[in-house]
């Protein structure tokens, strides 16, 4: 079959003319014709040249007056074509010498590379050369794979896994992200080679791990590692979320499944890849802090203040970025109760107020989380938290329209309190700054400097402070 529908870039004949005149053959392969057919458009393309994919590169770019960029060491050469960017390498053959786990890397021909790639629907690929412009080749029967719905290697999967263990999380990141599903002997030899994923490092693991939070469904991933035995290695604090514990007939809720319920939850709602982060980590403390109390049940008390405590080292370990994102997943799994505590109450306005002024501009971000932490399968039950967490929104609405507390900043500083009093920096000025503040958020003073003046003077003078006369202020300065 032909598709040369899919070659319409005037790359491409520019790169099969040169291959002809070279004497070579070049064909697009991987995520570019994997890509085309299931219509998700790429300008990412893989070309793979019988013969130096360095000199293809370098002549087209000569031809091209366009700079080329040569990774000697990988043996591939680089061209941006317009947005296009283009990567050239050699077709390879890879082969195990008895004696040595040391492969030896030759020329081969298209099927030798094609065999030594991770899927059968990344080893498509477009023959280039004019002769046989368009034409795919696909020995391995990706087309067919991809039909299925098949993640499955073209050769042993013993061999392919062992040729790059991160292959095994690529398995998973293509299924979640694609709906597919992987085939028995693709998914047994991971069962089987789950423990070489440790000689990966985790900045290869988590950038699959990011594109498996962005997928659709992400818990199809997370699943897939449980079941594969790829979990332990990768997040073992959510191994520990899972089981259920009764005692007295009393059984708390699998935290493992019920954080991939709100992964997913948080994903038909949200597409923000640390809202995601902080769905999956929102209970991570929840085994750490569990106790059983005869009276009440199970009990998870200050989970969301240990779990907020746990990121900074998870997101260390996993070389997830140790900036603001880190800092906003901690805040959402600290403050992840708190609307739902509102929700349960008489929802009052200083109640809304602090948790405006605590989350800030998360505090959508926040209910989205909360939202989603709904998991319950009593419908009355969910449609009445629901009911009540819409209730606060709006509650929320009101008061940020009246009160601005959103990115509130107490009107009285504490350069103001420590020059009016002539203070150097004590407790005082400490103590009376947060009483303003409290002040403010529990609705007894608006948030206004003339009304928080007032109070600073009258709360001064209760502690015996005196004002500094402008005389003496004049003489200090
Ligand atoms: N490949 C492989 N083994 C790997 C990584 C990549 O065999 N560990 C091959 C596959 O043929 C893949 C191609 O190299 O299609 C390009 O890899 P990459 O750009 O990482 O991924 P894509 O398949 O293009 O997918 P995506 O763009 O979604 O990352």
């Amino acid at each position: 079959m032909f598709y040369t529908a899919a070659l319409e870039n005037p790359i491409f004949r520019k790169v099969g003319q040169m291959a002809d005149r070279m004497g070579v053959q070049a064909f697009v392969i991987g995520g570019y014709v994997r890509d085309y057919f299931l219509r998700r458009p790429s300008t990412d393309i893989d070309v793979v040249v019988t013969g130096s994919g360095i000199a293809l590169a370098e002549a087209l770019g000569r031809e091209l007056h366009t700079k080329v960029s040569v990774f000697k060491n990988f043996g591939t050469a680089m061209l941006r074509a317009g947005d296009w960017e283009v990567e050239f390498v050699g077709a390879r053959k890879e082969s195990y010498r008895a004696d040595s786990r040391k492969p030896i890397v030759e020329d081969g021909t298209l099927e030798d590379d094609q065999l030594r790639r991770d899927f059968t629907i990344n080893a498509m690929a477009f023959a280039l050369n004019a002769d046989r412009f368009g034409e795919l080749v696909d020995p391995f029967g990706g087309m067919s794979d991809l039909e299925q719905c098949i993640i499955r290697t073209p050769c042993d999967p013993d061999v392919t896994f062992s040729d790059d263990p991160l292959r095994m999380i690529r398995a998973v990141r293509f299924a979640a992200q694609l709906g597919f599903d992987l085939y028995p002997e693709t998914f047994e030899a991971i069962e089987r080679n789950s423990s070489r994923i440790e000689i990966v490092s985790h900045e290869r693991i988590t950038t699959e791990l990011n594109k498996i939070m962005l997928s659709p469904v992400p818990s199809i991933g997370y699943d897939l590692f449980d079941r594969m035995g790829l979990l332990p290695y990768i997040l073992p604090e959510l191994v520990r979320l899972k089981g259920v514990e009764k005692i007295n007939g009393r059984a708390h809720k699998d935290n493992f499944l019920h954080t991939l319920k709100v992964l997913d939850n948080v994903a038909l709602r949200s597409d923000n890849l640390w809202l995601r982060w902080a769905a999956l980590l929102h209970d991570i403390a929840k085994p750490a802090t569990k106790a059983y109390d005869p009276r009440v049940g199970w009990t998870f008390h200050q989970h969301e203040v240990l779990g907020s405590k746990m990121v900074p080292a998870i997101f260390r370990r996993l070389k997830l970025p140790m900036n603001e994102h880190m800092k906003y997943v901690q805040k959402l799994v600290f403050l992840h109760l708190r609307p739902i505590i509102l929700a349960e109450d008489i929802v009052t306005d200083s109640a809304v107020r602090r948790l405006l002024f605590e989350a800030g501009d998360d505090i959508d971000d926040l209910m989205t989380l909360c939202e989603a932490d709904i998991t319950s399968g009593i419908e009355s039950k969910v449609k009445r938290y629901l009911r009540n967490f819409a209730l606060v929104r709006e509650k929320l609405r009101e008061i940020e329209e009246k009160d601005r507390i959103r990115n509130f900043q107490p009107p009285i500083t504490g350069e103001i309190i420590m020059s009016t009093y002539g203070l150097a920096p004590c407790r005082e000025i400490g103590t009376i700054k947060e009483a303003i503040k409290d002040a403010i958020l529990d609705g007894q003073i608006s948030n206004d400097y003339d009304e928080a003046y007032a109070l600073m003077e009258q709360l001064a003078e209760s502690m015996g402070l005196h004002k500094v006369s402008t005389d003496s202020m004049n003489r200090t300065l």
